[in-house]
């Protein structure tokens, strides 16, 4: 079970997860909210919030995020980056870059990145990252890394609407996964992909961004509140924009959620 003894016994890095004031709760609300407050607390970059279970975890478009007991990994970064707001997109981009690599140093399996940041197995979601800018700031920027890992799932917790788009690591691996060891895996991988960041390297996550898409090359289509675009994902730009190719032109779309189009032409 996840607990702060064994996790920082394995921990690799030299700032995440090495804060004096990480949090583990068997039961909160939602790690990023706890986080959102302690960032205005002022409490150090690389500060961690963990949970057991959430209440009301988030996440994108304002969804809920099921987060049942021990049944997934939920965790808060908080980084305080130097970068200008108009880049903090491609670090989250880097952050489903990291989440990929520990997923496969530490269950040995291949996901892919469904842009933005869906964690994708077998065309399922296994992981999501909710990244936000607490409000009322008083320190440098802040931006909270929300991650959500399914590992353990009863299938019971899976609400009947969502059995056919959710997916979690142990049955997709047919093993049991250490969370300890997942956390502080993300956290070293976290922390390479936010130094290259740092030292502007963004080409190069970029490129490992793509090589883990499962978006590139798709039939896409995504709902904003004004229009439809249906296209293809041909790239993704500088600032993580998708760039989209439609009967009429290119298009670049910064946010949002895309489905892809299956072998059987419907949309997921
Ligand atoms: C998504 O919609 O794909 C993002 C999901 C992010 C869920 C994680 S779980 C830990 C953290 N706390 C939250 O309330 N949400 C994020």
């Amino acid at each position: 079970m996840l607990n702060l003894i064994d996790f920082s016994a394995l921990l690799k890095t030299e700032t995440v997860g090495r804060s004096k004031v990480n949090e583990l709760h068997d039961v909160i609300d939602s790690t990023n909210t706890r986080m959102a407050t302690l960032s205005r607390e002022g409490v150090p970059e690389g500060t961690i919030v963990f949970a057991r279970q959430q209440t009301a975890g988030r996440g994108r478009l304002g969804r809920q995020w099921i987060s049942p007991p021990n049944s997934g990994l939920y965790m808060s970064v908080l980084l305080r980056p130097e970068q200008a707001v108009g880049e903090l997109p491609v670090i989250t981009l880097g952050v489903g870059v990291a989440v990929t690599k520990a997923i496969f140093a530490i269950a040995g399996l291949h996901v892919g990145l469904k842009w933005v940041n869906d964690i994708i197995c077998d065309g399922k979601k296994v992981g999501g990252i909710l990244a936000e800018m607490p409000s009322g700031e008083k320190n440098k920027p802040a931006l909270v890394i929300g991650i959500g890992i399914n590992t353990t799932f009863d299938p019971n917790d899976v609400p009947e609407e969502l059995k056919e788009k959710m997916y979690w690591l142990e049955a997709a691996t047919g093993t049991s996964i250490n969370t300890n060891e997942l956390a502080a895996e993300i956290c070293f991988q976290l922390e390479e992909v936010y130094t290259a960041m740092t030292r502007r390297e963004t080409a190069k996550i970029l490129d490992e961004w793509r090589a883990f898409s499962v978006t590139l090359g798709q039939e896409i289509v995504c709902t904003t509140p004004s229009r439809e675009i249906r296209g293809t994902a041909i790239d993704v730009t500088d600032t993580g924009a998708l760039i989209i190719q439609t009967a009429t032109g290119r298009e670049h779309l910064l946010g949002g959620e895309i489905s892809i189009r299956t072998a059987g032409g419907s949309y997921v």
